[in-house]
């Protein structure tokens, strides 16, 4: 199946064509128009996608050597994210398959991170536990083995995402923090400070907002000596964060029974989380699975991907309106 996926939910403008669980382009424009401002502004995103989306997708189309007339549908991001980007994609992807008869497809975003760790490990078979981690998500979710999403926790407040992109505006650094905050936590001493791990009671919830009040307070007190302490402030933020996703993806994997985790979403491109994810999955004698860091940010193929996953179920959503900014996973 040869399927065009493009992505228009938040900032980033990106189109790809993927043959099967087989990546053939993947094009995408980070719009970096937003860092000014310290995060991403719906009506400057939208007026950039309308500007960009047809130089991308005619780009993803050359890169796989296809055109369109070879594709046997159109994907399209149909929720959750921001309603001015999402009706963006949403039109442009109409005017698309109506031009060229072929089948439309609205897809779910968040079935599109998890479709990111398929494209990156086609035999991926459900049940198991996936958590997605992004900018506007933090959700623990089972897949059941015959495709259903079972929720099981989510955070009540700040995503993970958000907490590092938070966190790294308090220390002065550029927005999304979240790559430069890792950056520096490899740099830096992971126990240098205590900050709080963002558990939320027994359960499978999880809490971020007490980090940015404990991450605030300590860069008070460290005052000047901020600067030269920068690395072991990242690396205790970044541990703190990462501790509380591996805690709850444990309990909730041994509560479960499930045999291994995917893990996706933006945040599922940080070396530490990847790493402890590991040992923790090893120690518990499951298996876990990220998707290739080209997959982990938003992106076309991903897109694709959950459109595709929906079809080999024979569970493809009628198209019953061009947008949903606020659709839940499954
Ligand atoms: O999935 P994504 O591209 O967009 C959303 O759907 O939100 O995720 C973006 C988020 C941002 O918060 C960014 O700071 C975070 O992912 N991120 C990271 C890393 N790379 C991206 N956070 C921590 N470490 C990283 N290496
Ligand atoms: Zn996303």
């Amino acid at each position: 199946m040869l399927i065009l996926g493009i992505e228009t939910s938040c900032d980033e403008t990106a189109a790809a064509v993927i043959d099967g669980w087989k990546v053939l382009s993947n094009v995408l424009h980070t719009q970096a128009v937003h860092a000014e401002f310290g995060g991403v502004v719906p009506e400057i995103a939208s007026r950039e996608h309308l500007r960009l989306l047809p130089g991308i997708v005619r780009e993803a189309l050359e890169q796989s050597g296809k055109s369109i007339d070879d594709l046997d549908g159109i994907a399209y991001t149909r929720g959750p994210g921001l309603a001015g980007p999402l009706l963006v994609g949403a039109s442009f992807a109409q005017a698309l398959a109506m031009d060229s008869g072929k089948p439309l497809w609205g897809a779910n975003h968040l079935e599109g991170h998890l479709a990111a760790v398929r494209l990156t490990f086609p035999e991926l078979a459900a049940p198991f536990l996936c958590l997605t981690v992004s900018g506007g998500h933090t959700e623990l979710t089972e897949v059941t083995a015959d495709g259903e999403f079972l929720s099981l926790g989510c955070t009540r407040d700040d995503a993970a995402g958000e907490a590092f992109d938070k966190c790294g505006k308090i220390l002065g650094l550029g927005y999304p923090a979240g790559p430069e905050v890792s950056r520096l936590a490899a740099l830096g001493n992971r126990k240098a400070f205590a900050l709080p791990i963002g558990l939320r009671g027994d359960g499978l919830d999880f809490s971020f907002s007490g980090l940015k009040t404990a991450l605030s307070r300590l860069a008070k007190e460290l005052g000047p000596e901020l600067g030269d302490r920068l690395a072991d402030v990242c690396a205790s933020l970044e541990e703190a964060i990462v501790e509380a996703l591996v805690a709850k993806c444990k309990v909730a994997l041994q509560e479960r029974g499930l045999p291994g985790i995917a893990v996706c979403g933006g945040v599922s491109a940080n070396r530490r989380l990847r790493e402890r994810m590991q040992q923790m999955a090893e120690r518990t004698g499951c298996w876990a699975r990220f998707p290739a860091h080209a997959l982990c940010t938003d992106n076309g193929a991903m897109i694709a991907g959950a459109a595709l996953w929906r079809l080999e179920r024979g569970d493809v959503q009628p198209l019953t309106g061009p947008v949903e900014p606020g659709l839940a996973l499954g």
